[in-house]
């Protein structure tokens, strides 16, 4: 059985900048996400979110300012090999000729992690908790898409990660299975005590799990707020970006919001 990690780890965004030739994507973003936190960001499409992301696991480099996990350089390769962080794909990126928990044992089998019991448990578990225990043999052409998110999120879990970074989990979904990852995303902070931090344009997620928000536009950081004081906010900006122009339910229309 996957034990809660002992020790969550919080992350420090400090004056990060960068650009891409003359294109500023992120103009001096600063804010922290505290240990066993979900953190929701949110912005319009270009805002730059995945772009920060990316420097969580070290795939960009700042151009100014830093980012620490666990009071670690992110731009440092042993900070990745200390801290166990995880970063679940929009597409998911599943290995399509391998069973769901071939796909799931895959890493872990890489790194020799587990002896073969544990493995075994340890995959049967997380699919229990992902309610998918039943697609353990099929293939990933075989699953829905919202079961394949599923499957995406279980494998990083499996790793048990400190840090769990999901980028757009409930895109393309439909508003039921959008609201089960969701809901899902919320119960793992109890099991694992895990630090989340999850890119998102759905505000019904948002509102229902976040611990804080950011509201990220054009690079630069709106506000951190709770989901309670986004609802009530004043704020012109805020109240604009809270209030959906089209129908954010129906998925088409979800990137465009
Ligand atoms: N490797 C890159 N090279 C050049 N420009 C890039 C690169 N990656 C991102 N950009 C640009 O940076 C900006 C922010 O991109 P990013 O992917 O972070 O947006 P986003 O907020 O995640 O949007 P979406 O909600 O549509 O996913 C975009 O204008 C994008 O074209
Ligand atoms: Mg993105």
């Amino acid at each position: 059985m996957p034990e809660k990690n002992i020790q969550s780890i919080g992350v420090e965004i400090e004056h990060l900048s960068k650009r891409f030739g003359e294109q500023v994507v992120l103009d001096d973003v600063s804010f922290s996400v505290k240990p066993g936190e979900i953190f929701v960001l949110m912005g319009p499409s270009g805002a730059g979110k995945s772009v920060l992301l990316r420097h969580l696991v070290n795939l960009e480099k700042p151009d100014a300012g830093r980012v620490l996990i666990g009071g670690k350089d992110a731009d440092d390769d042993a900070t990745h090999s200390a801290i166990r962080t995880a970063l679940v794909f929009q597409a998911g990126a599943l290995f399509n000729s391998m069973s769901v928990f071939d796909n799931l044992a895959f890493y872990p089998r890489e790194h020799r992690l587990y002896d073969k019991a544990t493995l075994r448990d340890k995959v049967e578990h997380v699919l229990k908790i992902l309610h998918i225990e039943d697609a353990a043999r099929k293939l990933p052409a075989q699953l829905s898409g919202g079961m394949r998110k599923r499957v995406a999120i279980a494998r990083s879990l499996v790793m048990e990660p400190q840090l769990l970074l999901y980028d757009e989990p409930t895109s393309e979904l439909d508003p039921i299975t959008a609201a089960n990852i969701s809901e899902i995303i919320g119960t793992l902070k109890e099991e694992f005590a895990v630090t989340s931090i999850i890119v998102s344009h759905d505000r019904d997620l948002a509102l229902g799990i976040a611990d804080r928000v950011g509201l990220l536009m054009a690079g630069k950081l709106l506000t951190v707020a709770t989901p309670d004081e986004l609802r009530a906010s004043t704020e012109p900006a805020i109240t604009e970006f809270m209030r959906p122009k089209i129908d954010v339910h129906n998925p088409r229309f979800r990137r465009l919001a």
